[in-house]
């Protein structure tokens, strides 16, 4: 089989995943044009459009991230060609992480601190306990699933939703649209782990925002479509002395509609939000690469795998 990578780092992949499927020729988007049409399969991330008309018999692609909707967006793509995506793959860890610092940047003041610091102000503020801070995590799939169970780990509270009804153990799970509006009712941080999708395109409006109990926070290391940009800026309130502050406490975000964040946007000057680069879950070469032969691997032997369903959109 010939195998035809595109990402950033690619030879660094394309040396990795050869290694790891020795009967494959494996090649990057820099190969000649001659061999790039003879690719049976694509493992990208954010190929240019060009790239995925090239293969003249196209046998399946591996999506190299969990979120297909830059390549289900993408007006190349060839129609009816099964696509596998990332799943977890170390990435939901690493999200947990992020997810977890962010939850206790609210819980335990942090936001507040740096503020009386620049003020130098020594005033402790009243704990508020994990068991009384629920969070929520919109988004029950590979990723949403492992970071709920890290935050419960932790000690808090967890609601989770989906779109369909989900089971966790540890977690309260929600579902639906009447599931949503309870959710967002009880959580003091709330999550973003949706994918992007016709159904979950700003589903935090401004109808959701003012669900939020007062003083709630959110952290969004998903999708940047998922928010409605000016009801975020209503919620939040134009700036930092108590009588600008809106119902929203602060947002942690590290992922927006169009990237990277145009220098114009008046998130990068807010306060109360914080900006990270589309850092929050890096894939991890290794991980990763077991899942691109694994895939690979199937389809070649037409083995039956869990494919994208473009319609759903993940
Ligand atoms: C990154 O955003 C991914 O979808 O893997």
């Amino acid at each position: 089989m010939k195998v035809l990578v595109h990402i950033d780092d690619a030879e660094q992949w394309r040396d990795a995943l050869a290694e790891r499927l020795p009967e494959a020729e494996v090649i990057t988007s820099s190969a000649p044009a001659a061999q790039r049409r003879e690719a049976d399969y694509l493992a990208v991330w954010k190929p240019p459009e060009g790239l995925l008309r090239e293969p003249a018999a196209l046998k399946g692609i591996v999506n190299l991230g969990a979120g297909v909707d830059a390549l289900l967006n993408n007006p190349g793509l060839p129609e009816g060609v099964p696509i596998v995506k990332l799943r977890d793959a170390g990435m939901a860890e690493l999200i947990g992480d992020y997810v977890r610092y962010g939850i206790l940047h609210f819980q335990r003041d942090f936001d507040r601190y740096r503020r009386q610091q620049h003020a130098r102000e020594w005033r402790e503020h009243a704990l508020v306990e994990k068991s009384n801070w629920p969070v929520g995590v919109l988004g029950l799939g590979a990723i949403g699933a492992k970071v709920a169970a890290m935050v419960a780990a932790d000690g808090f509270p967890v609601h989770g939703w989906s779109r369909s009804p989900k089971s966790l153990a540890g977690i309260t799970c929600h579902h639906g649209d009447a599931g949503l509006d309870d959710l967002l009712e009880r959580v003091k941080s709330l999550v973003l782990l949706l994918p992007d999708t016709p159904a979950t395109r700003q589903i935090i409006d401004a109808r959701a925002l003012a669900r939020l109990p007062e003083g709630a926070s959110l952290i969004n290391p998903g999708r940047g479509t998922l928010i409605d940009e000016a009801a975020l800026l209503t919620a939040l309130g134009p700036g930092d002395d108590p009588a600008s502050v809106g119902r929203l406490r602060g947002a942690i975000l590290d992922a927006f509609p169009e990237e990277p964040l145009p220098e114009a946007s008046p998130l990068w000057a807010h306060p109360r939000v914080w900006i990270t680069p589309h850092m929050a879950g890096p894939t991890p070469l290794g991980e990763a690469l077991d899942q691109v032969a694994a895939a690979l691997r199937a389809f070649e032997a037409g083995e039956a795998q869990e494919t994208v369903d473009p319609d759903a959109g993940y």
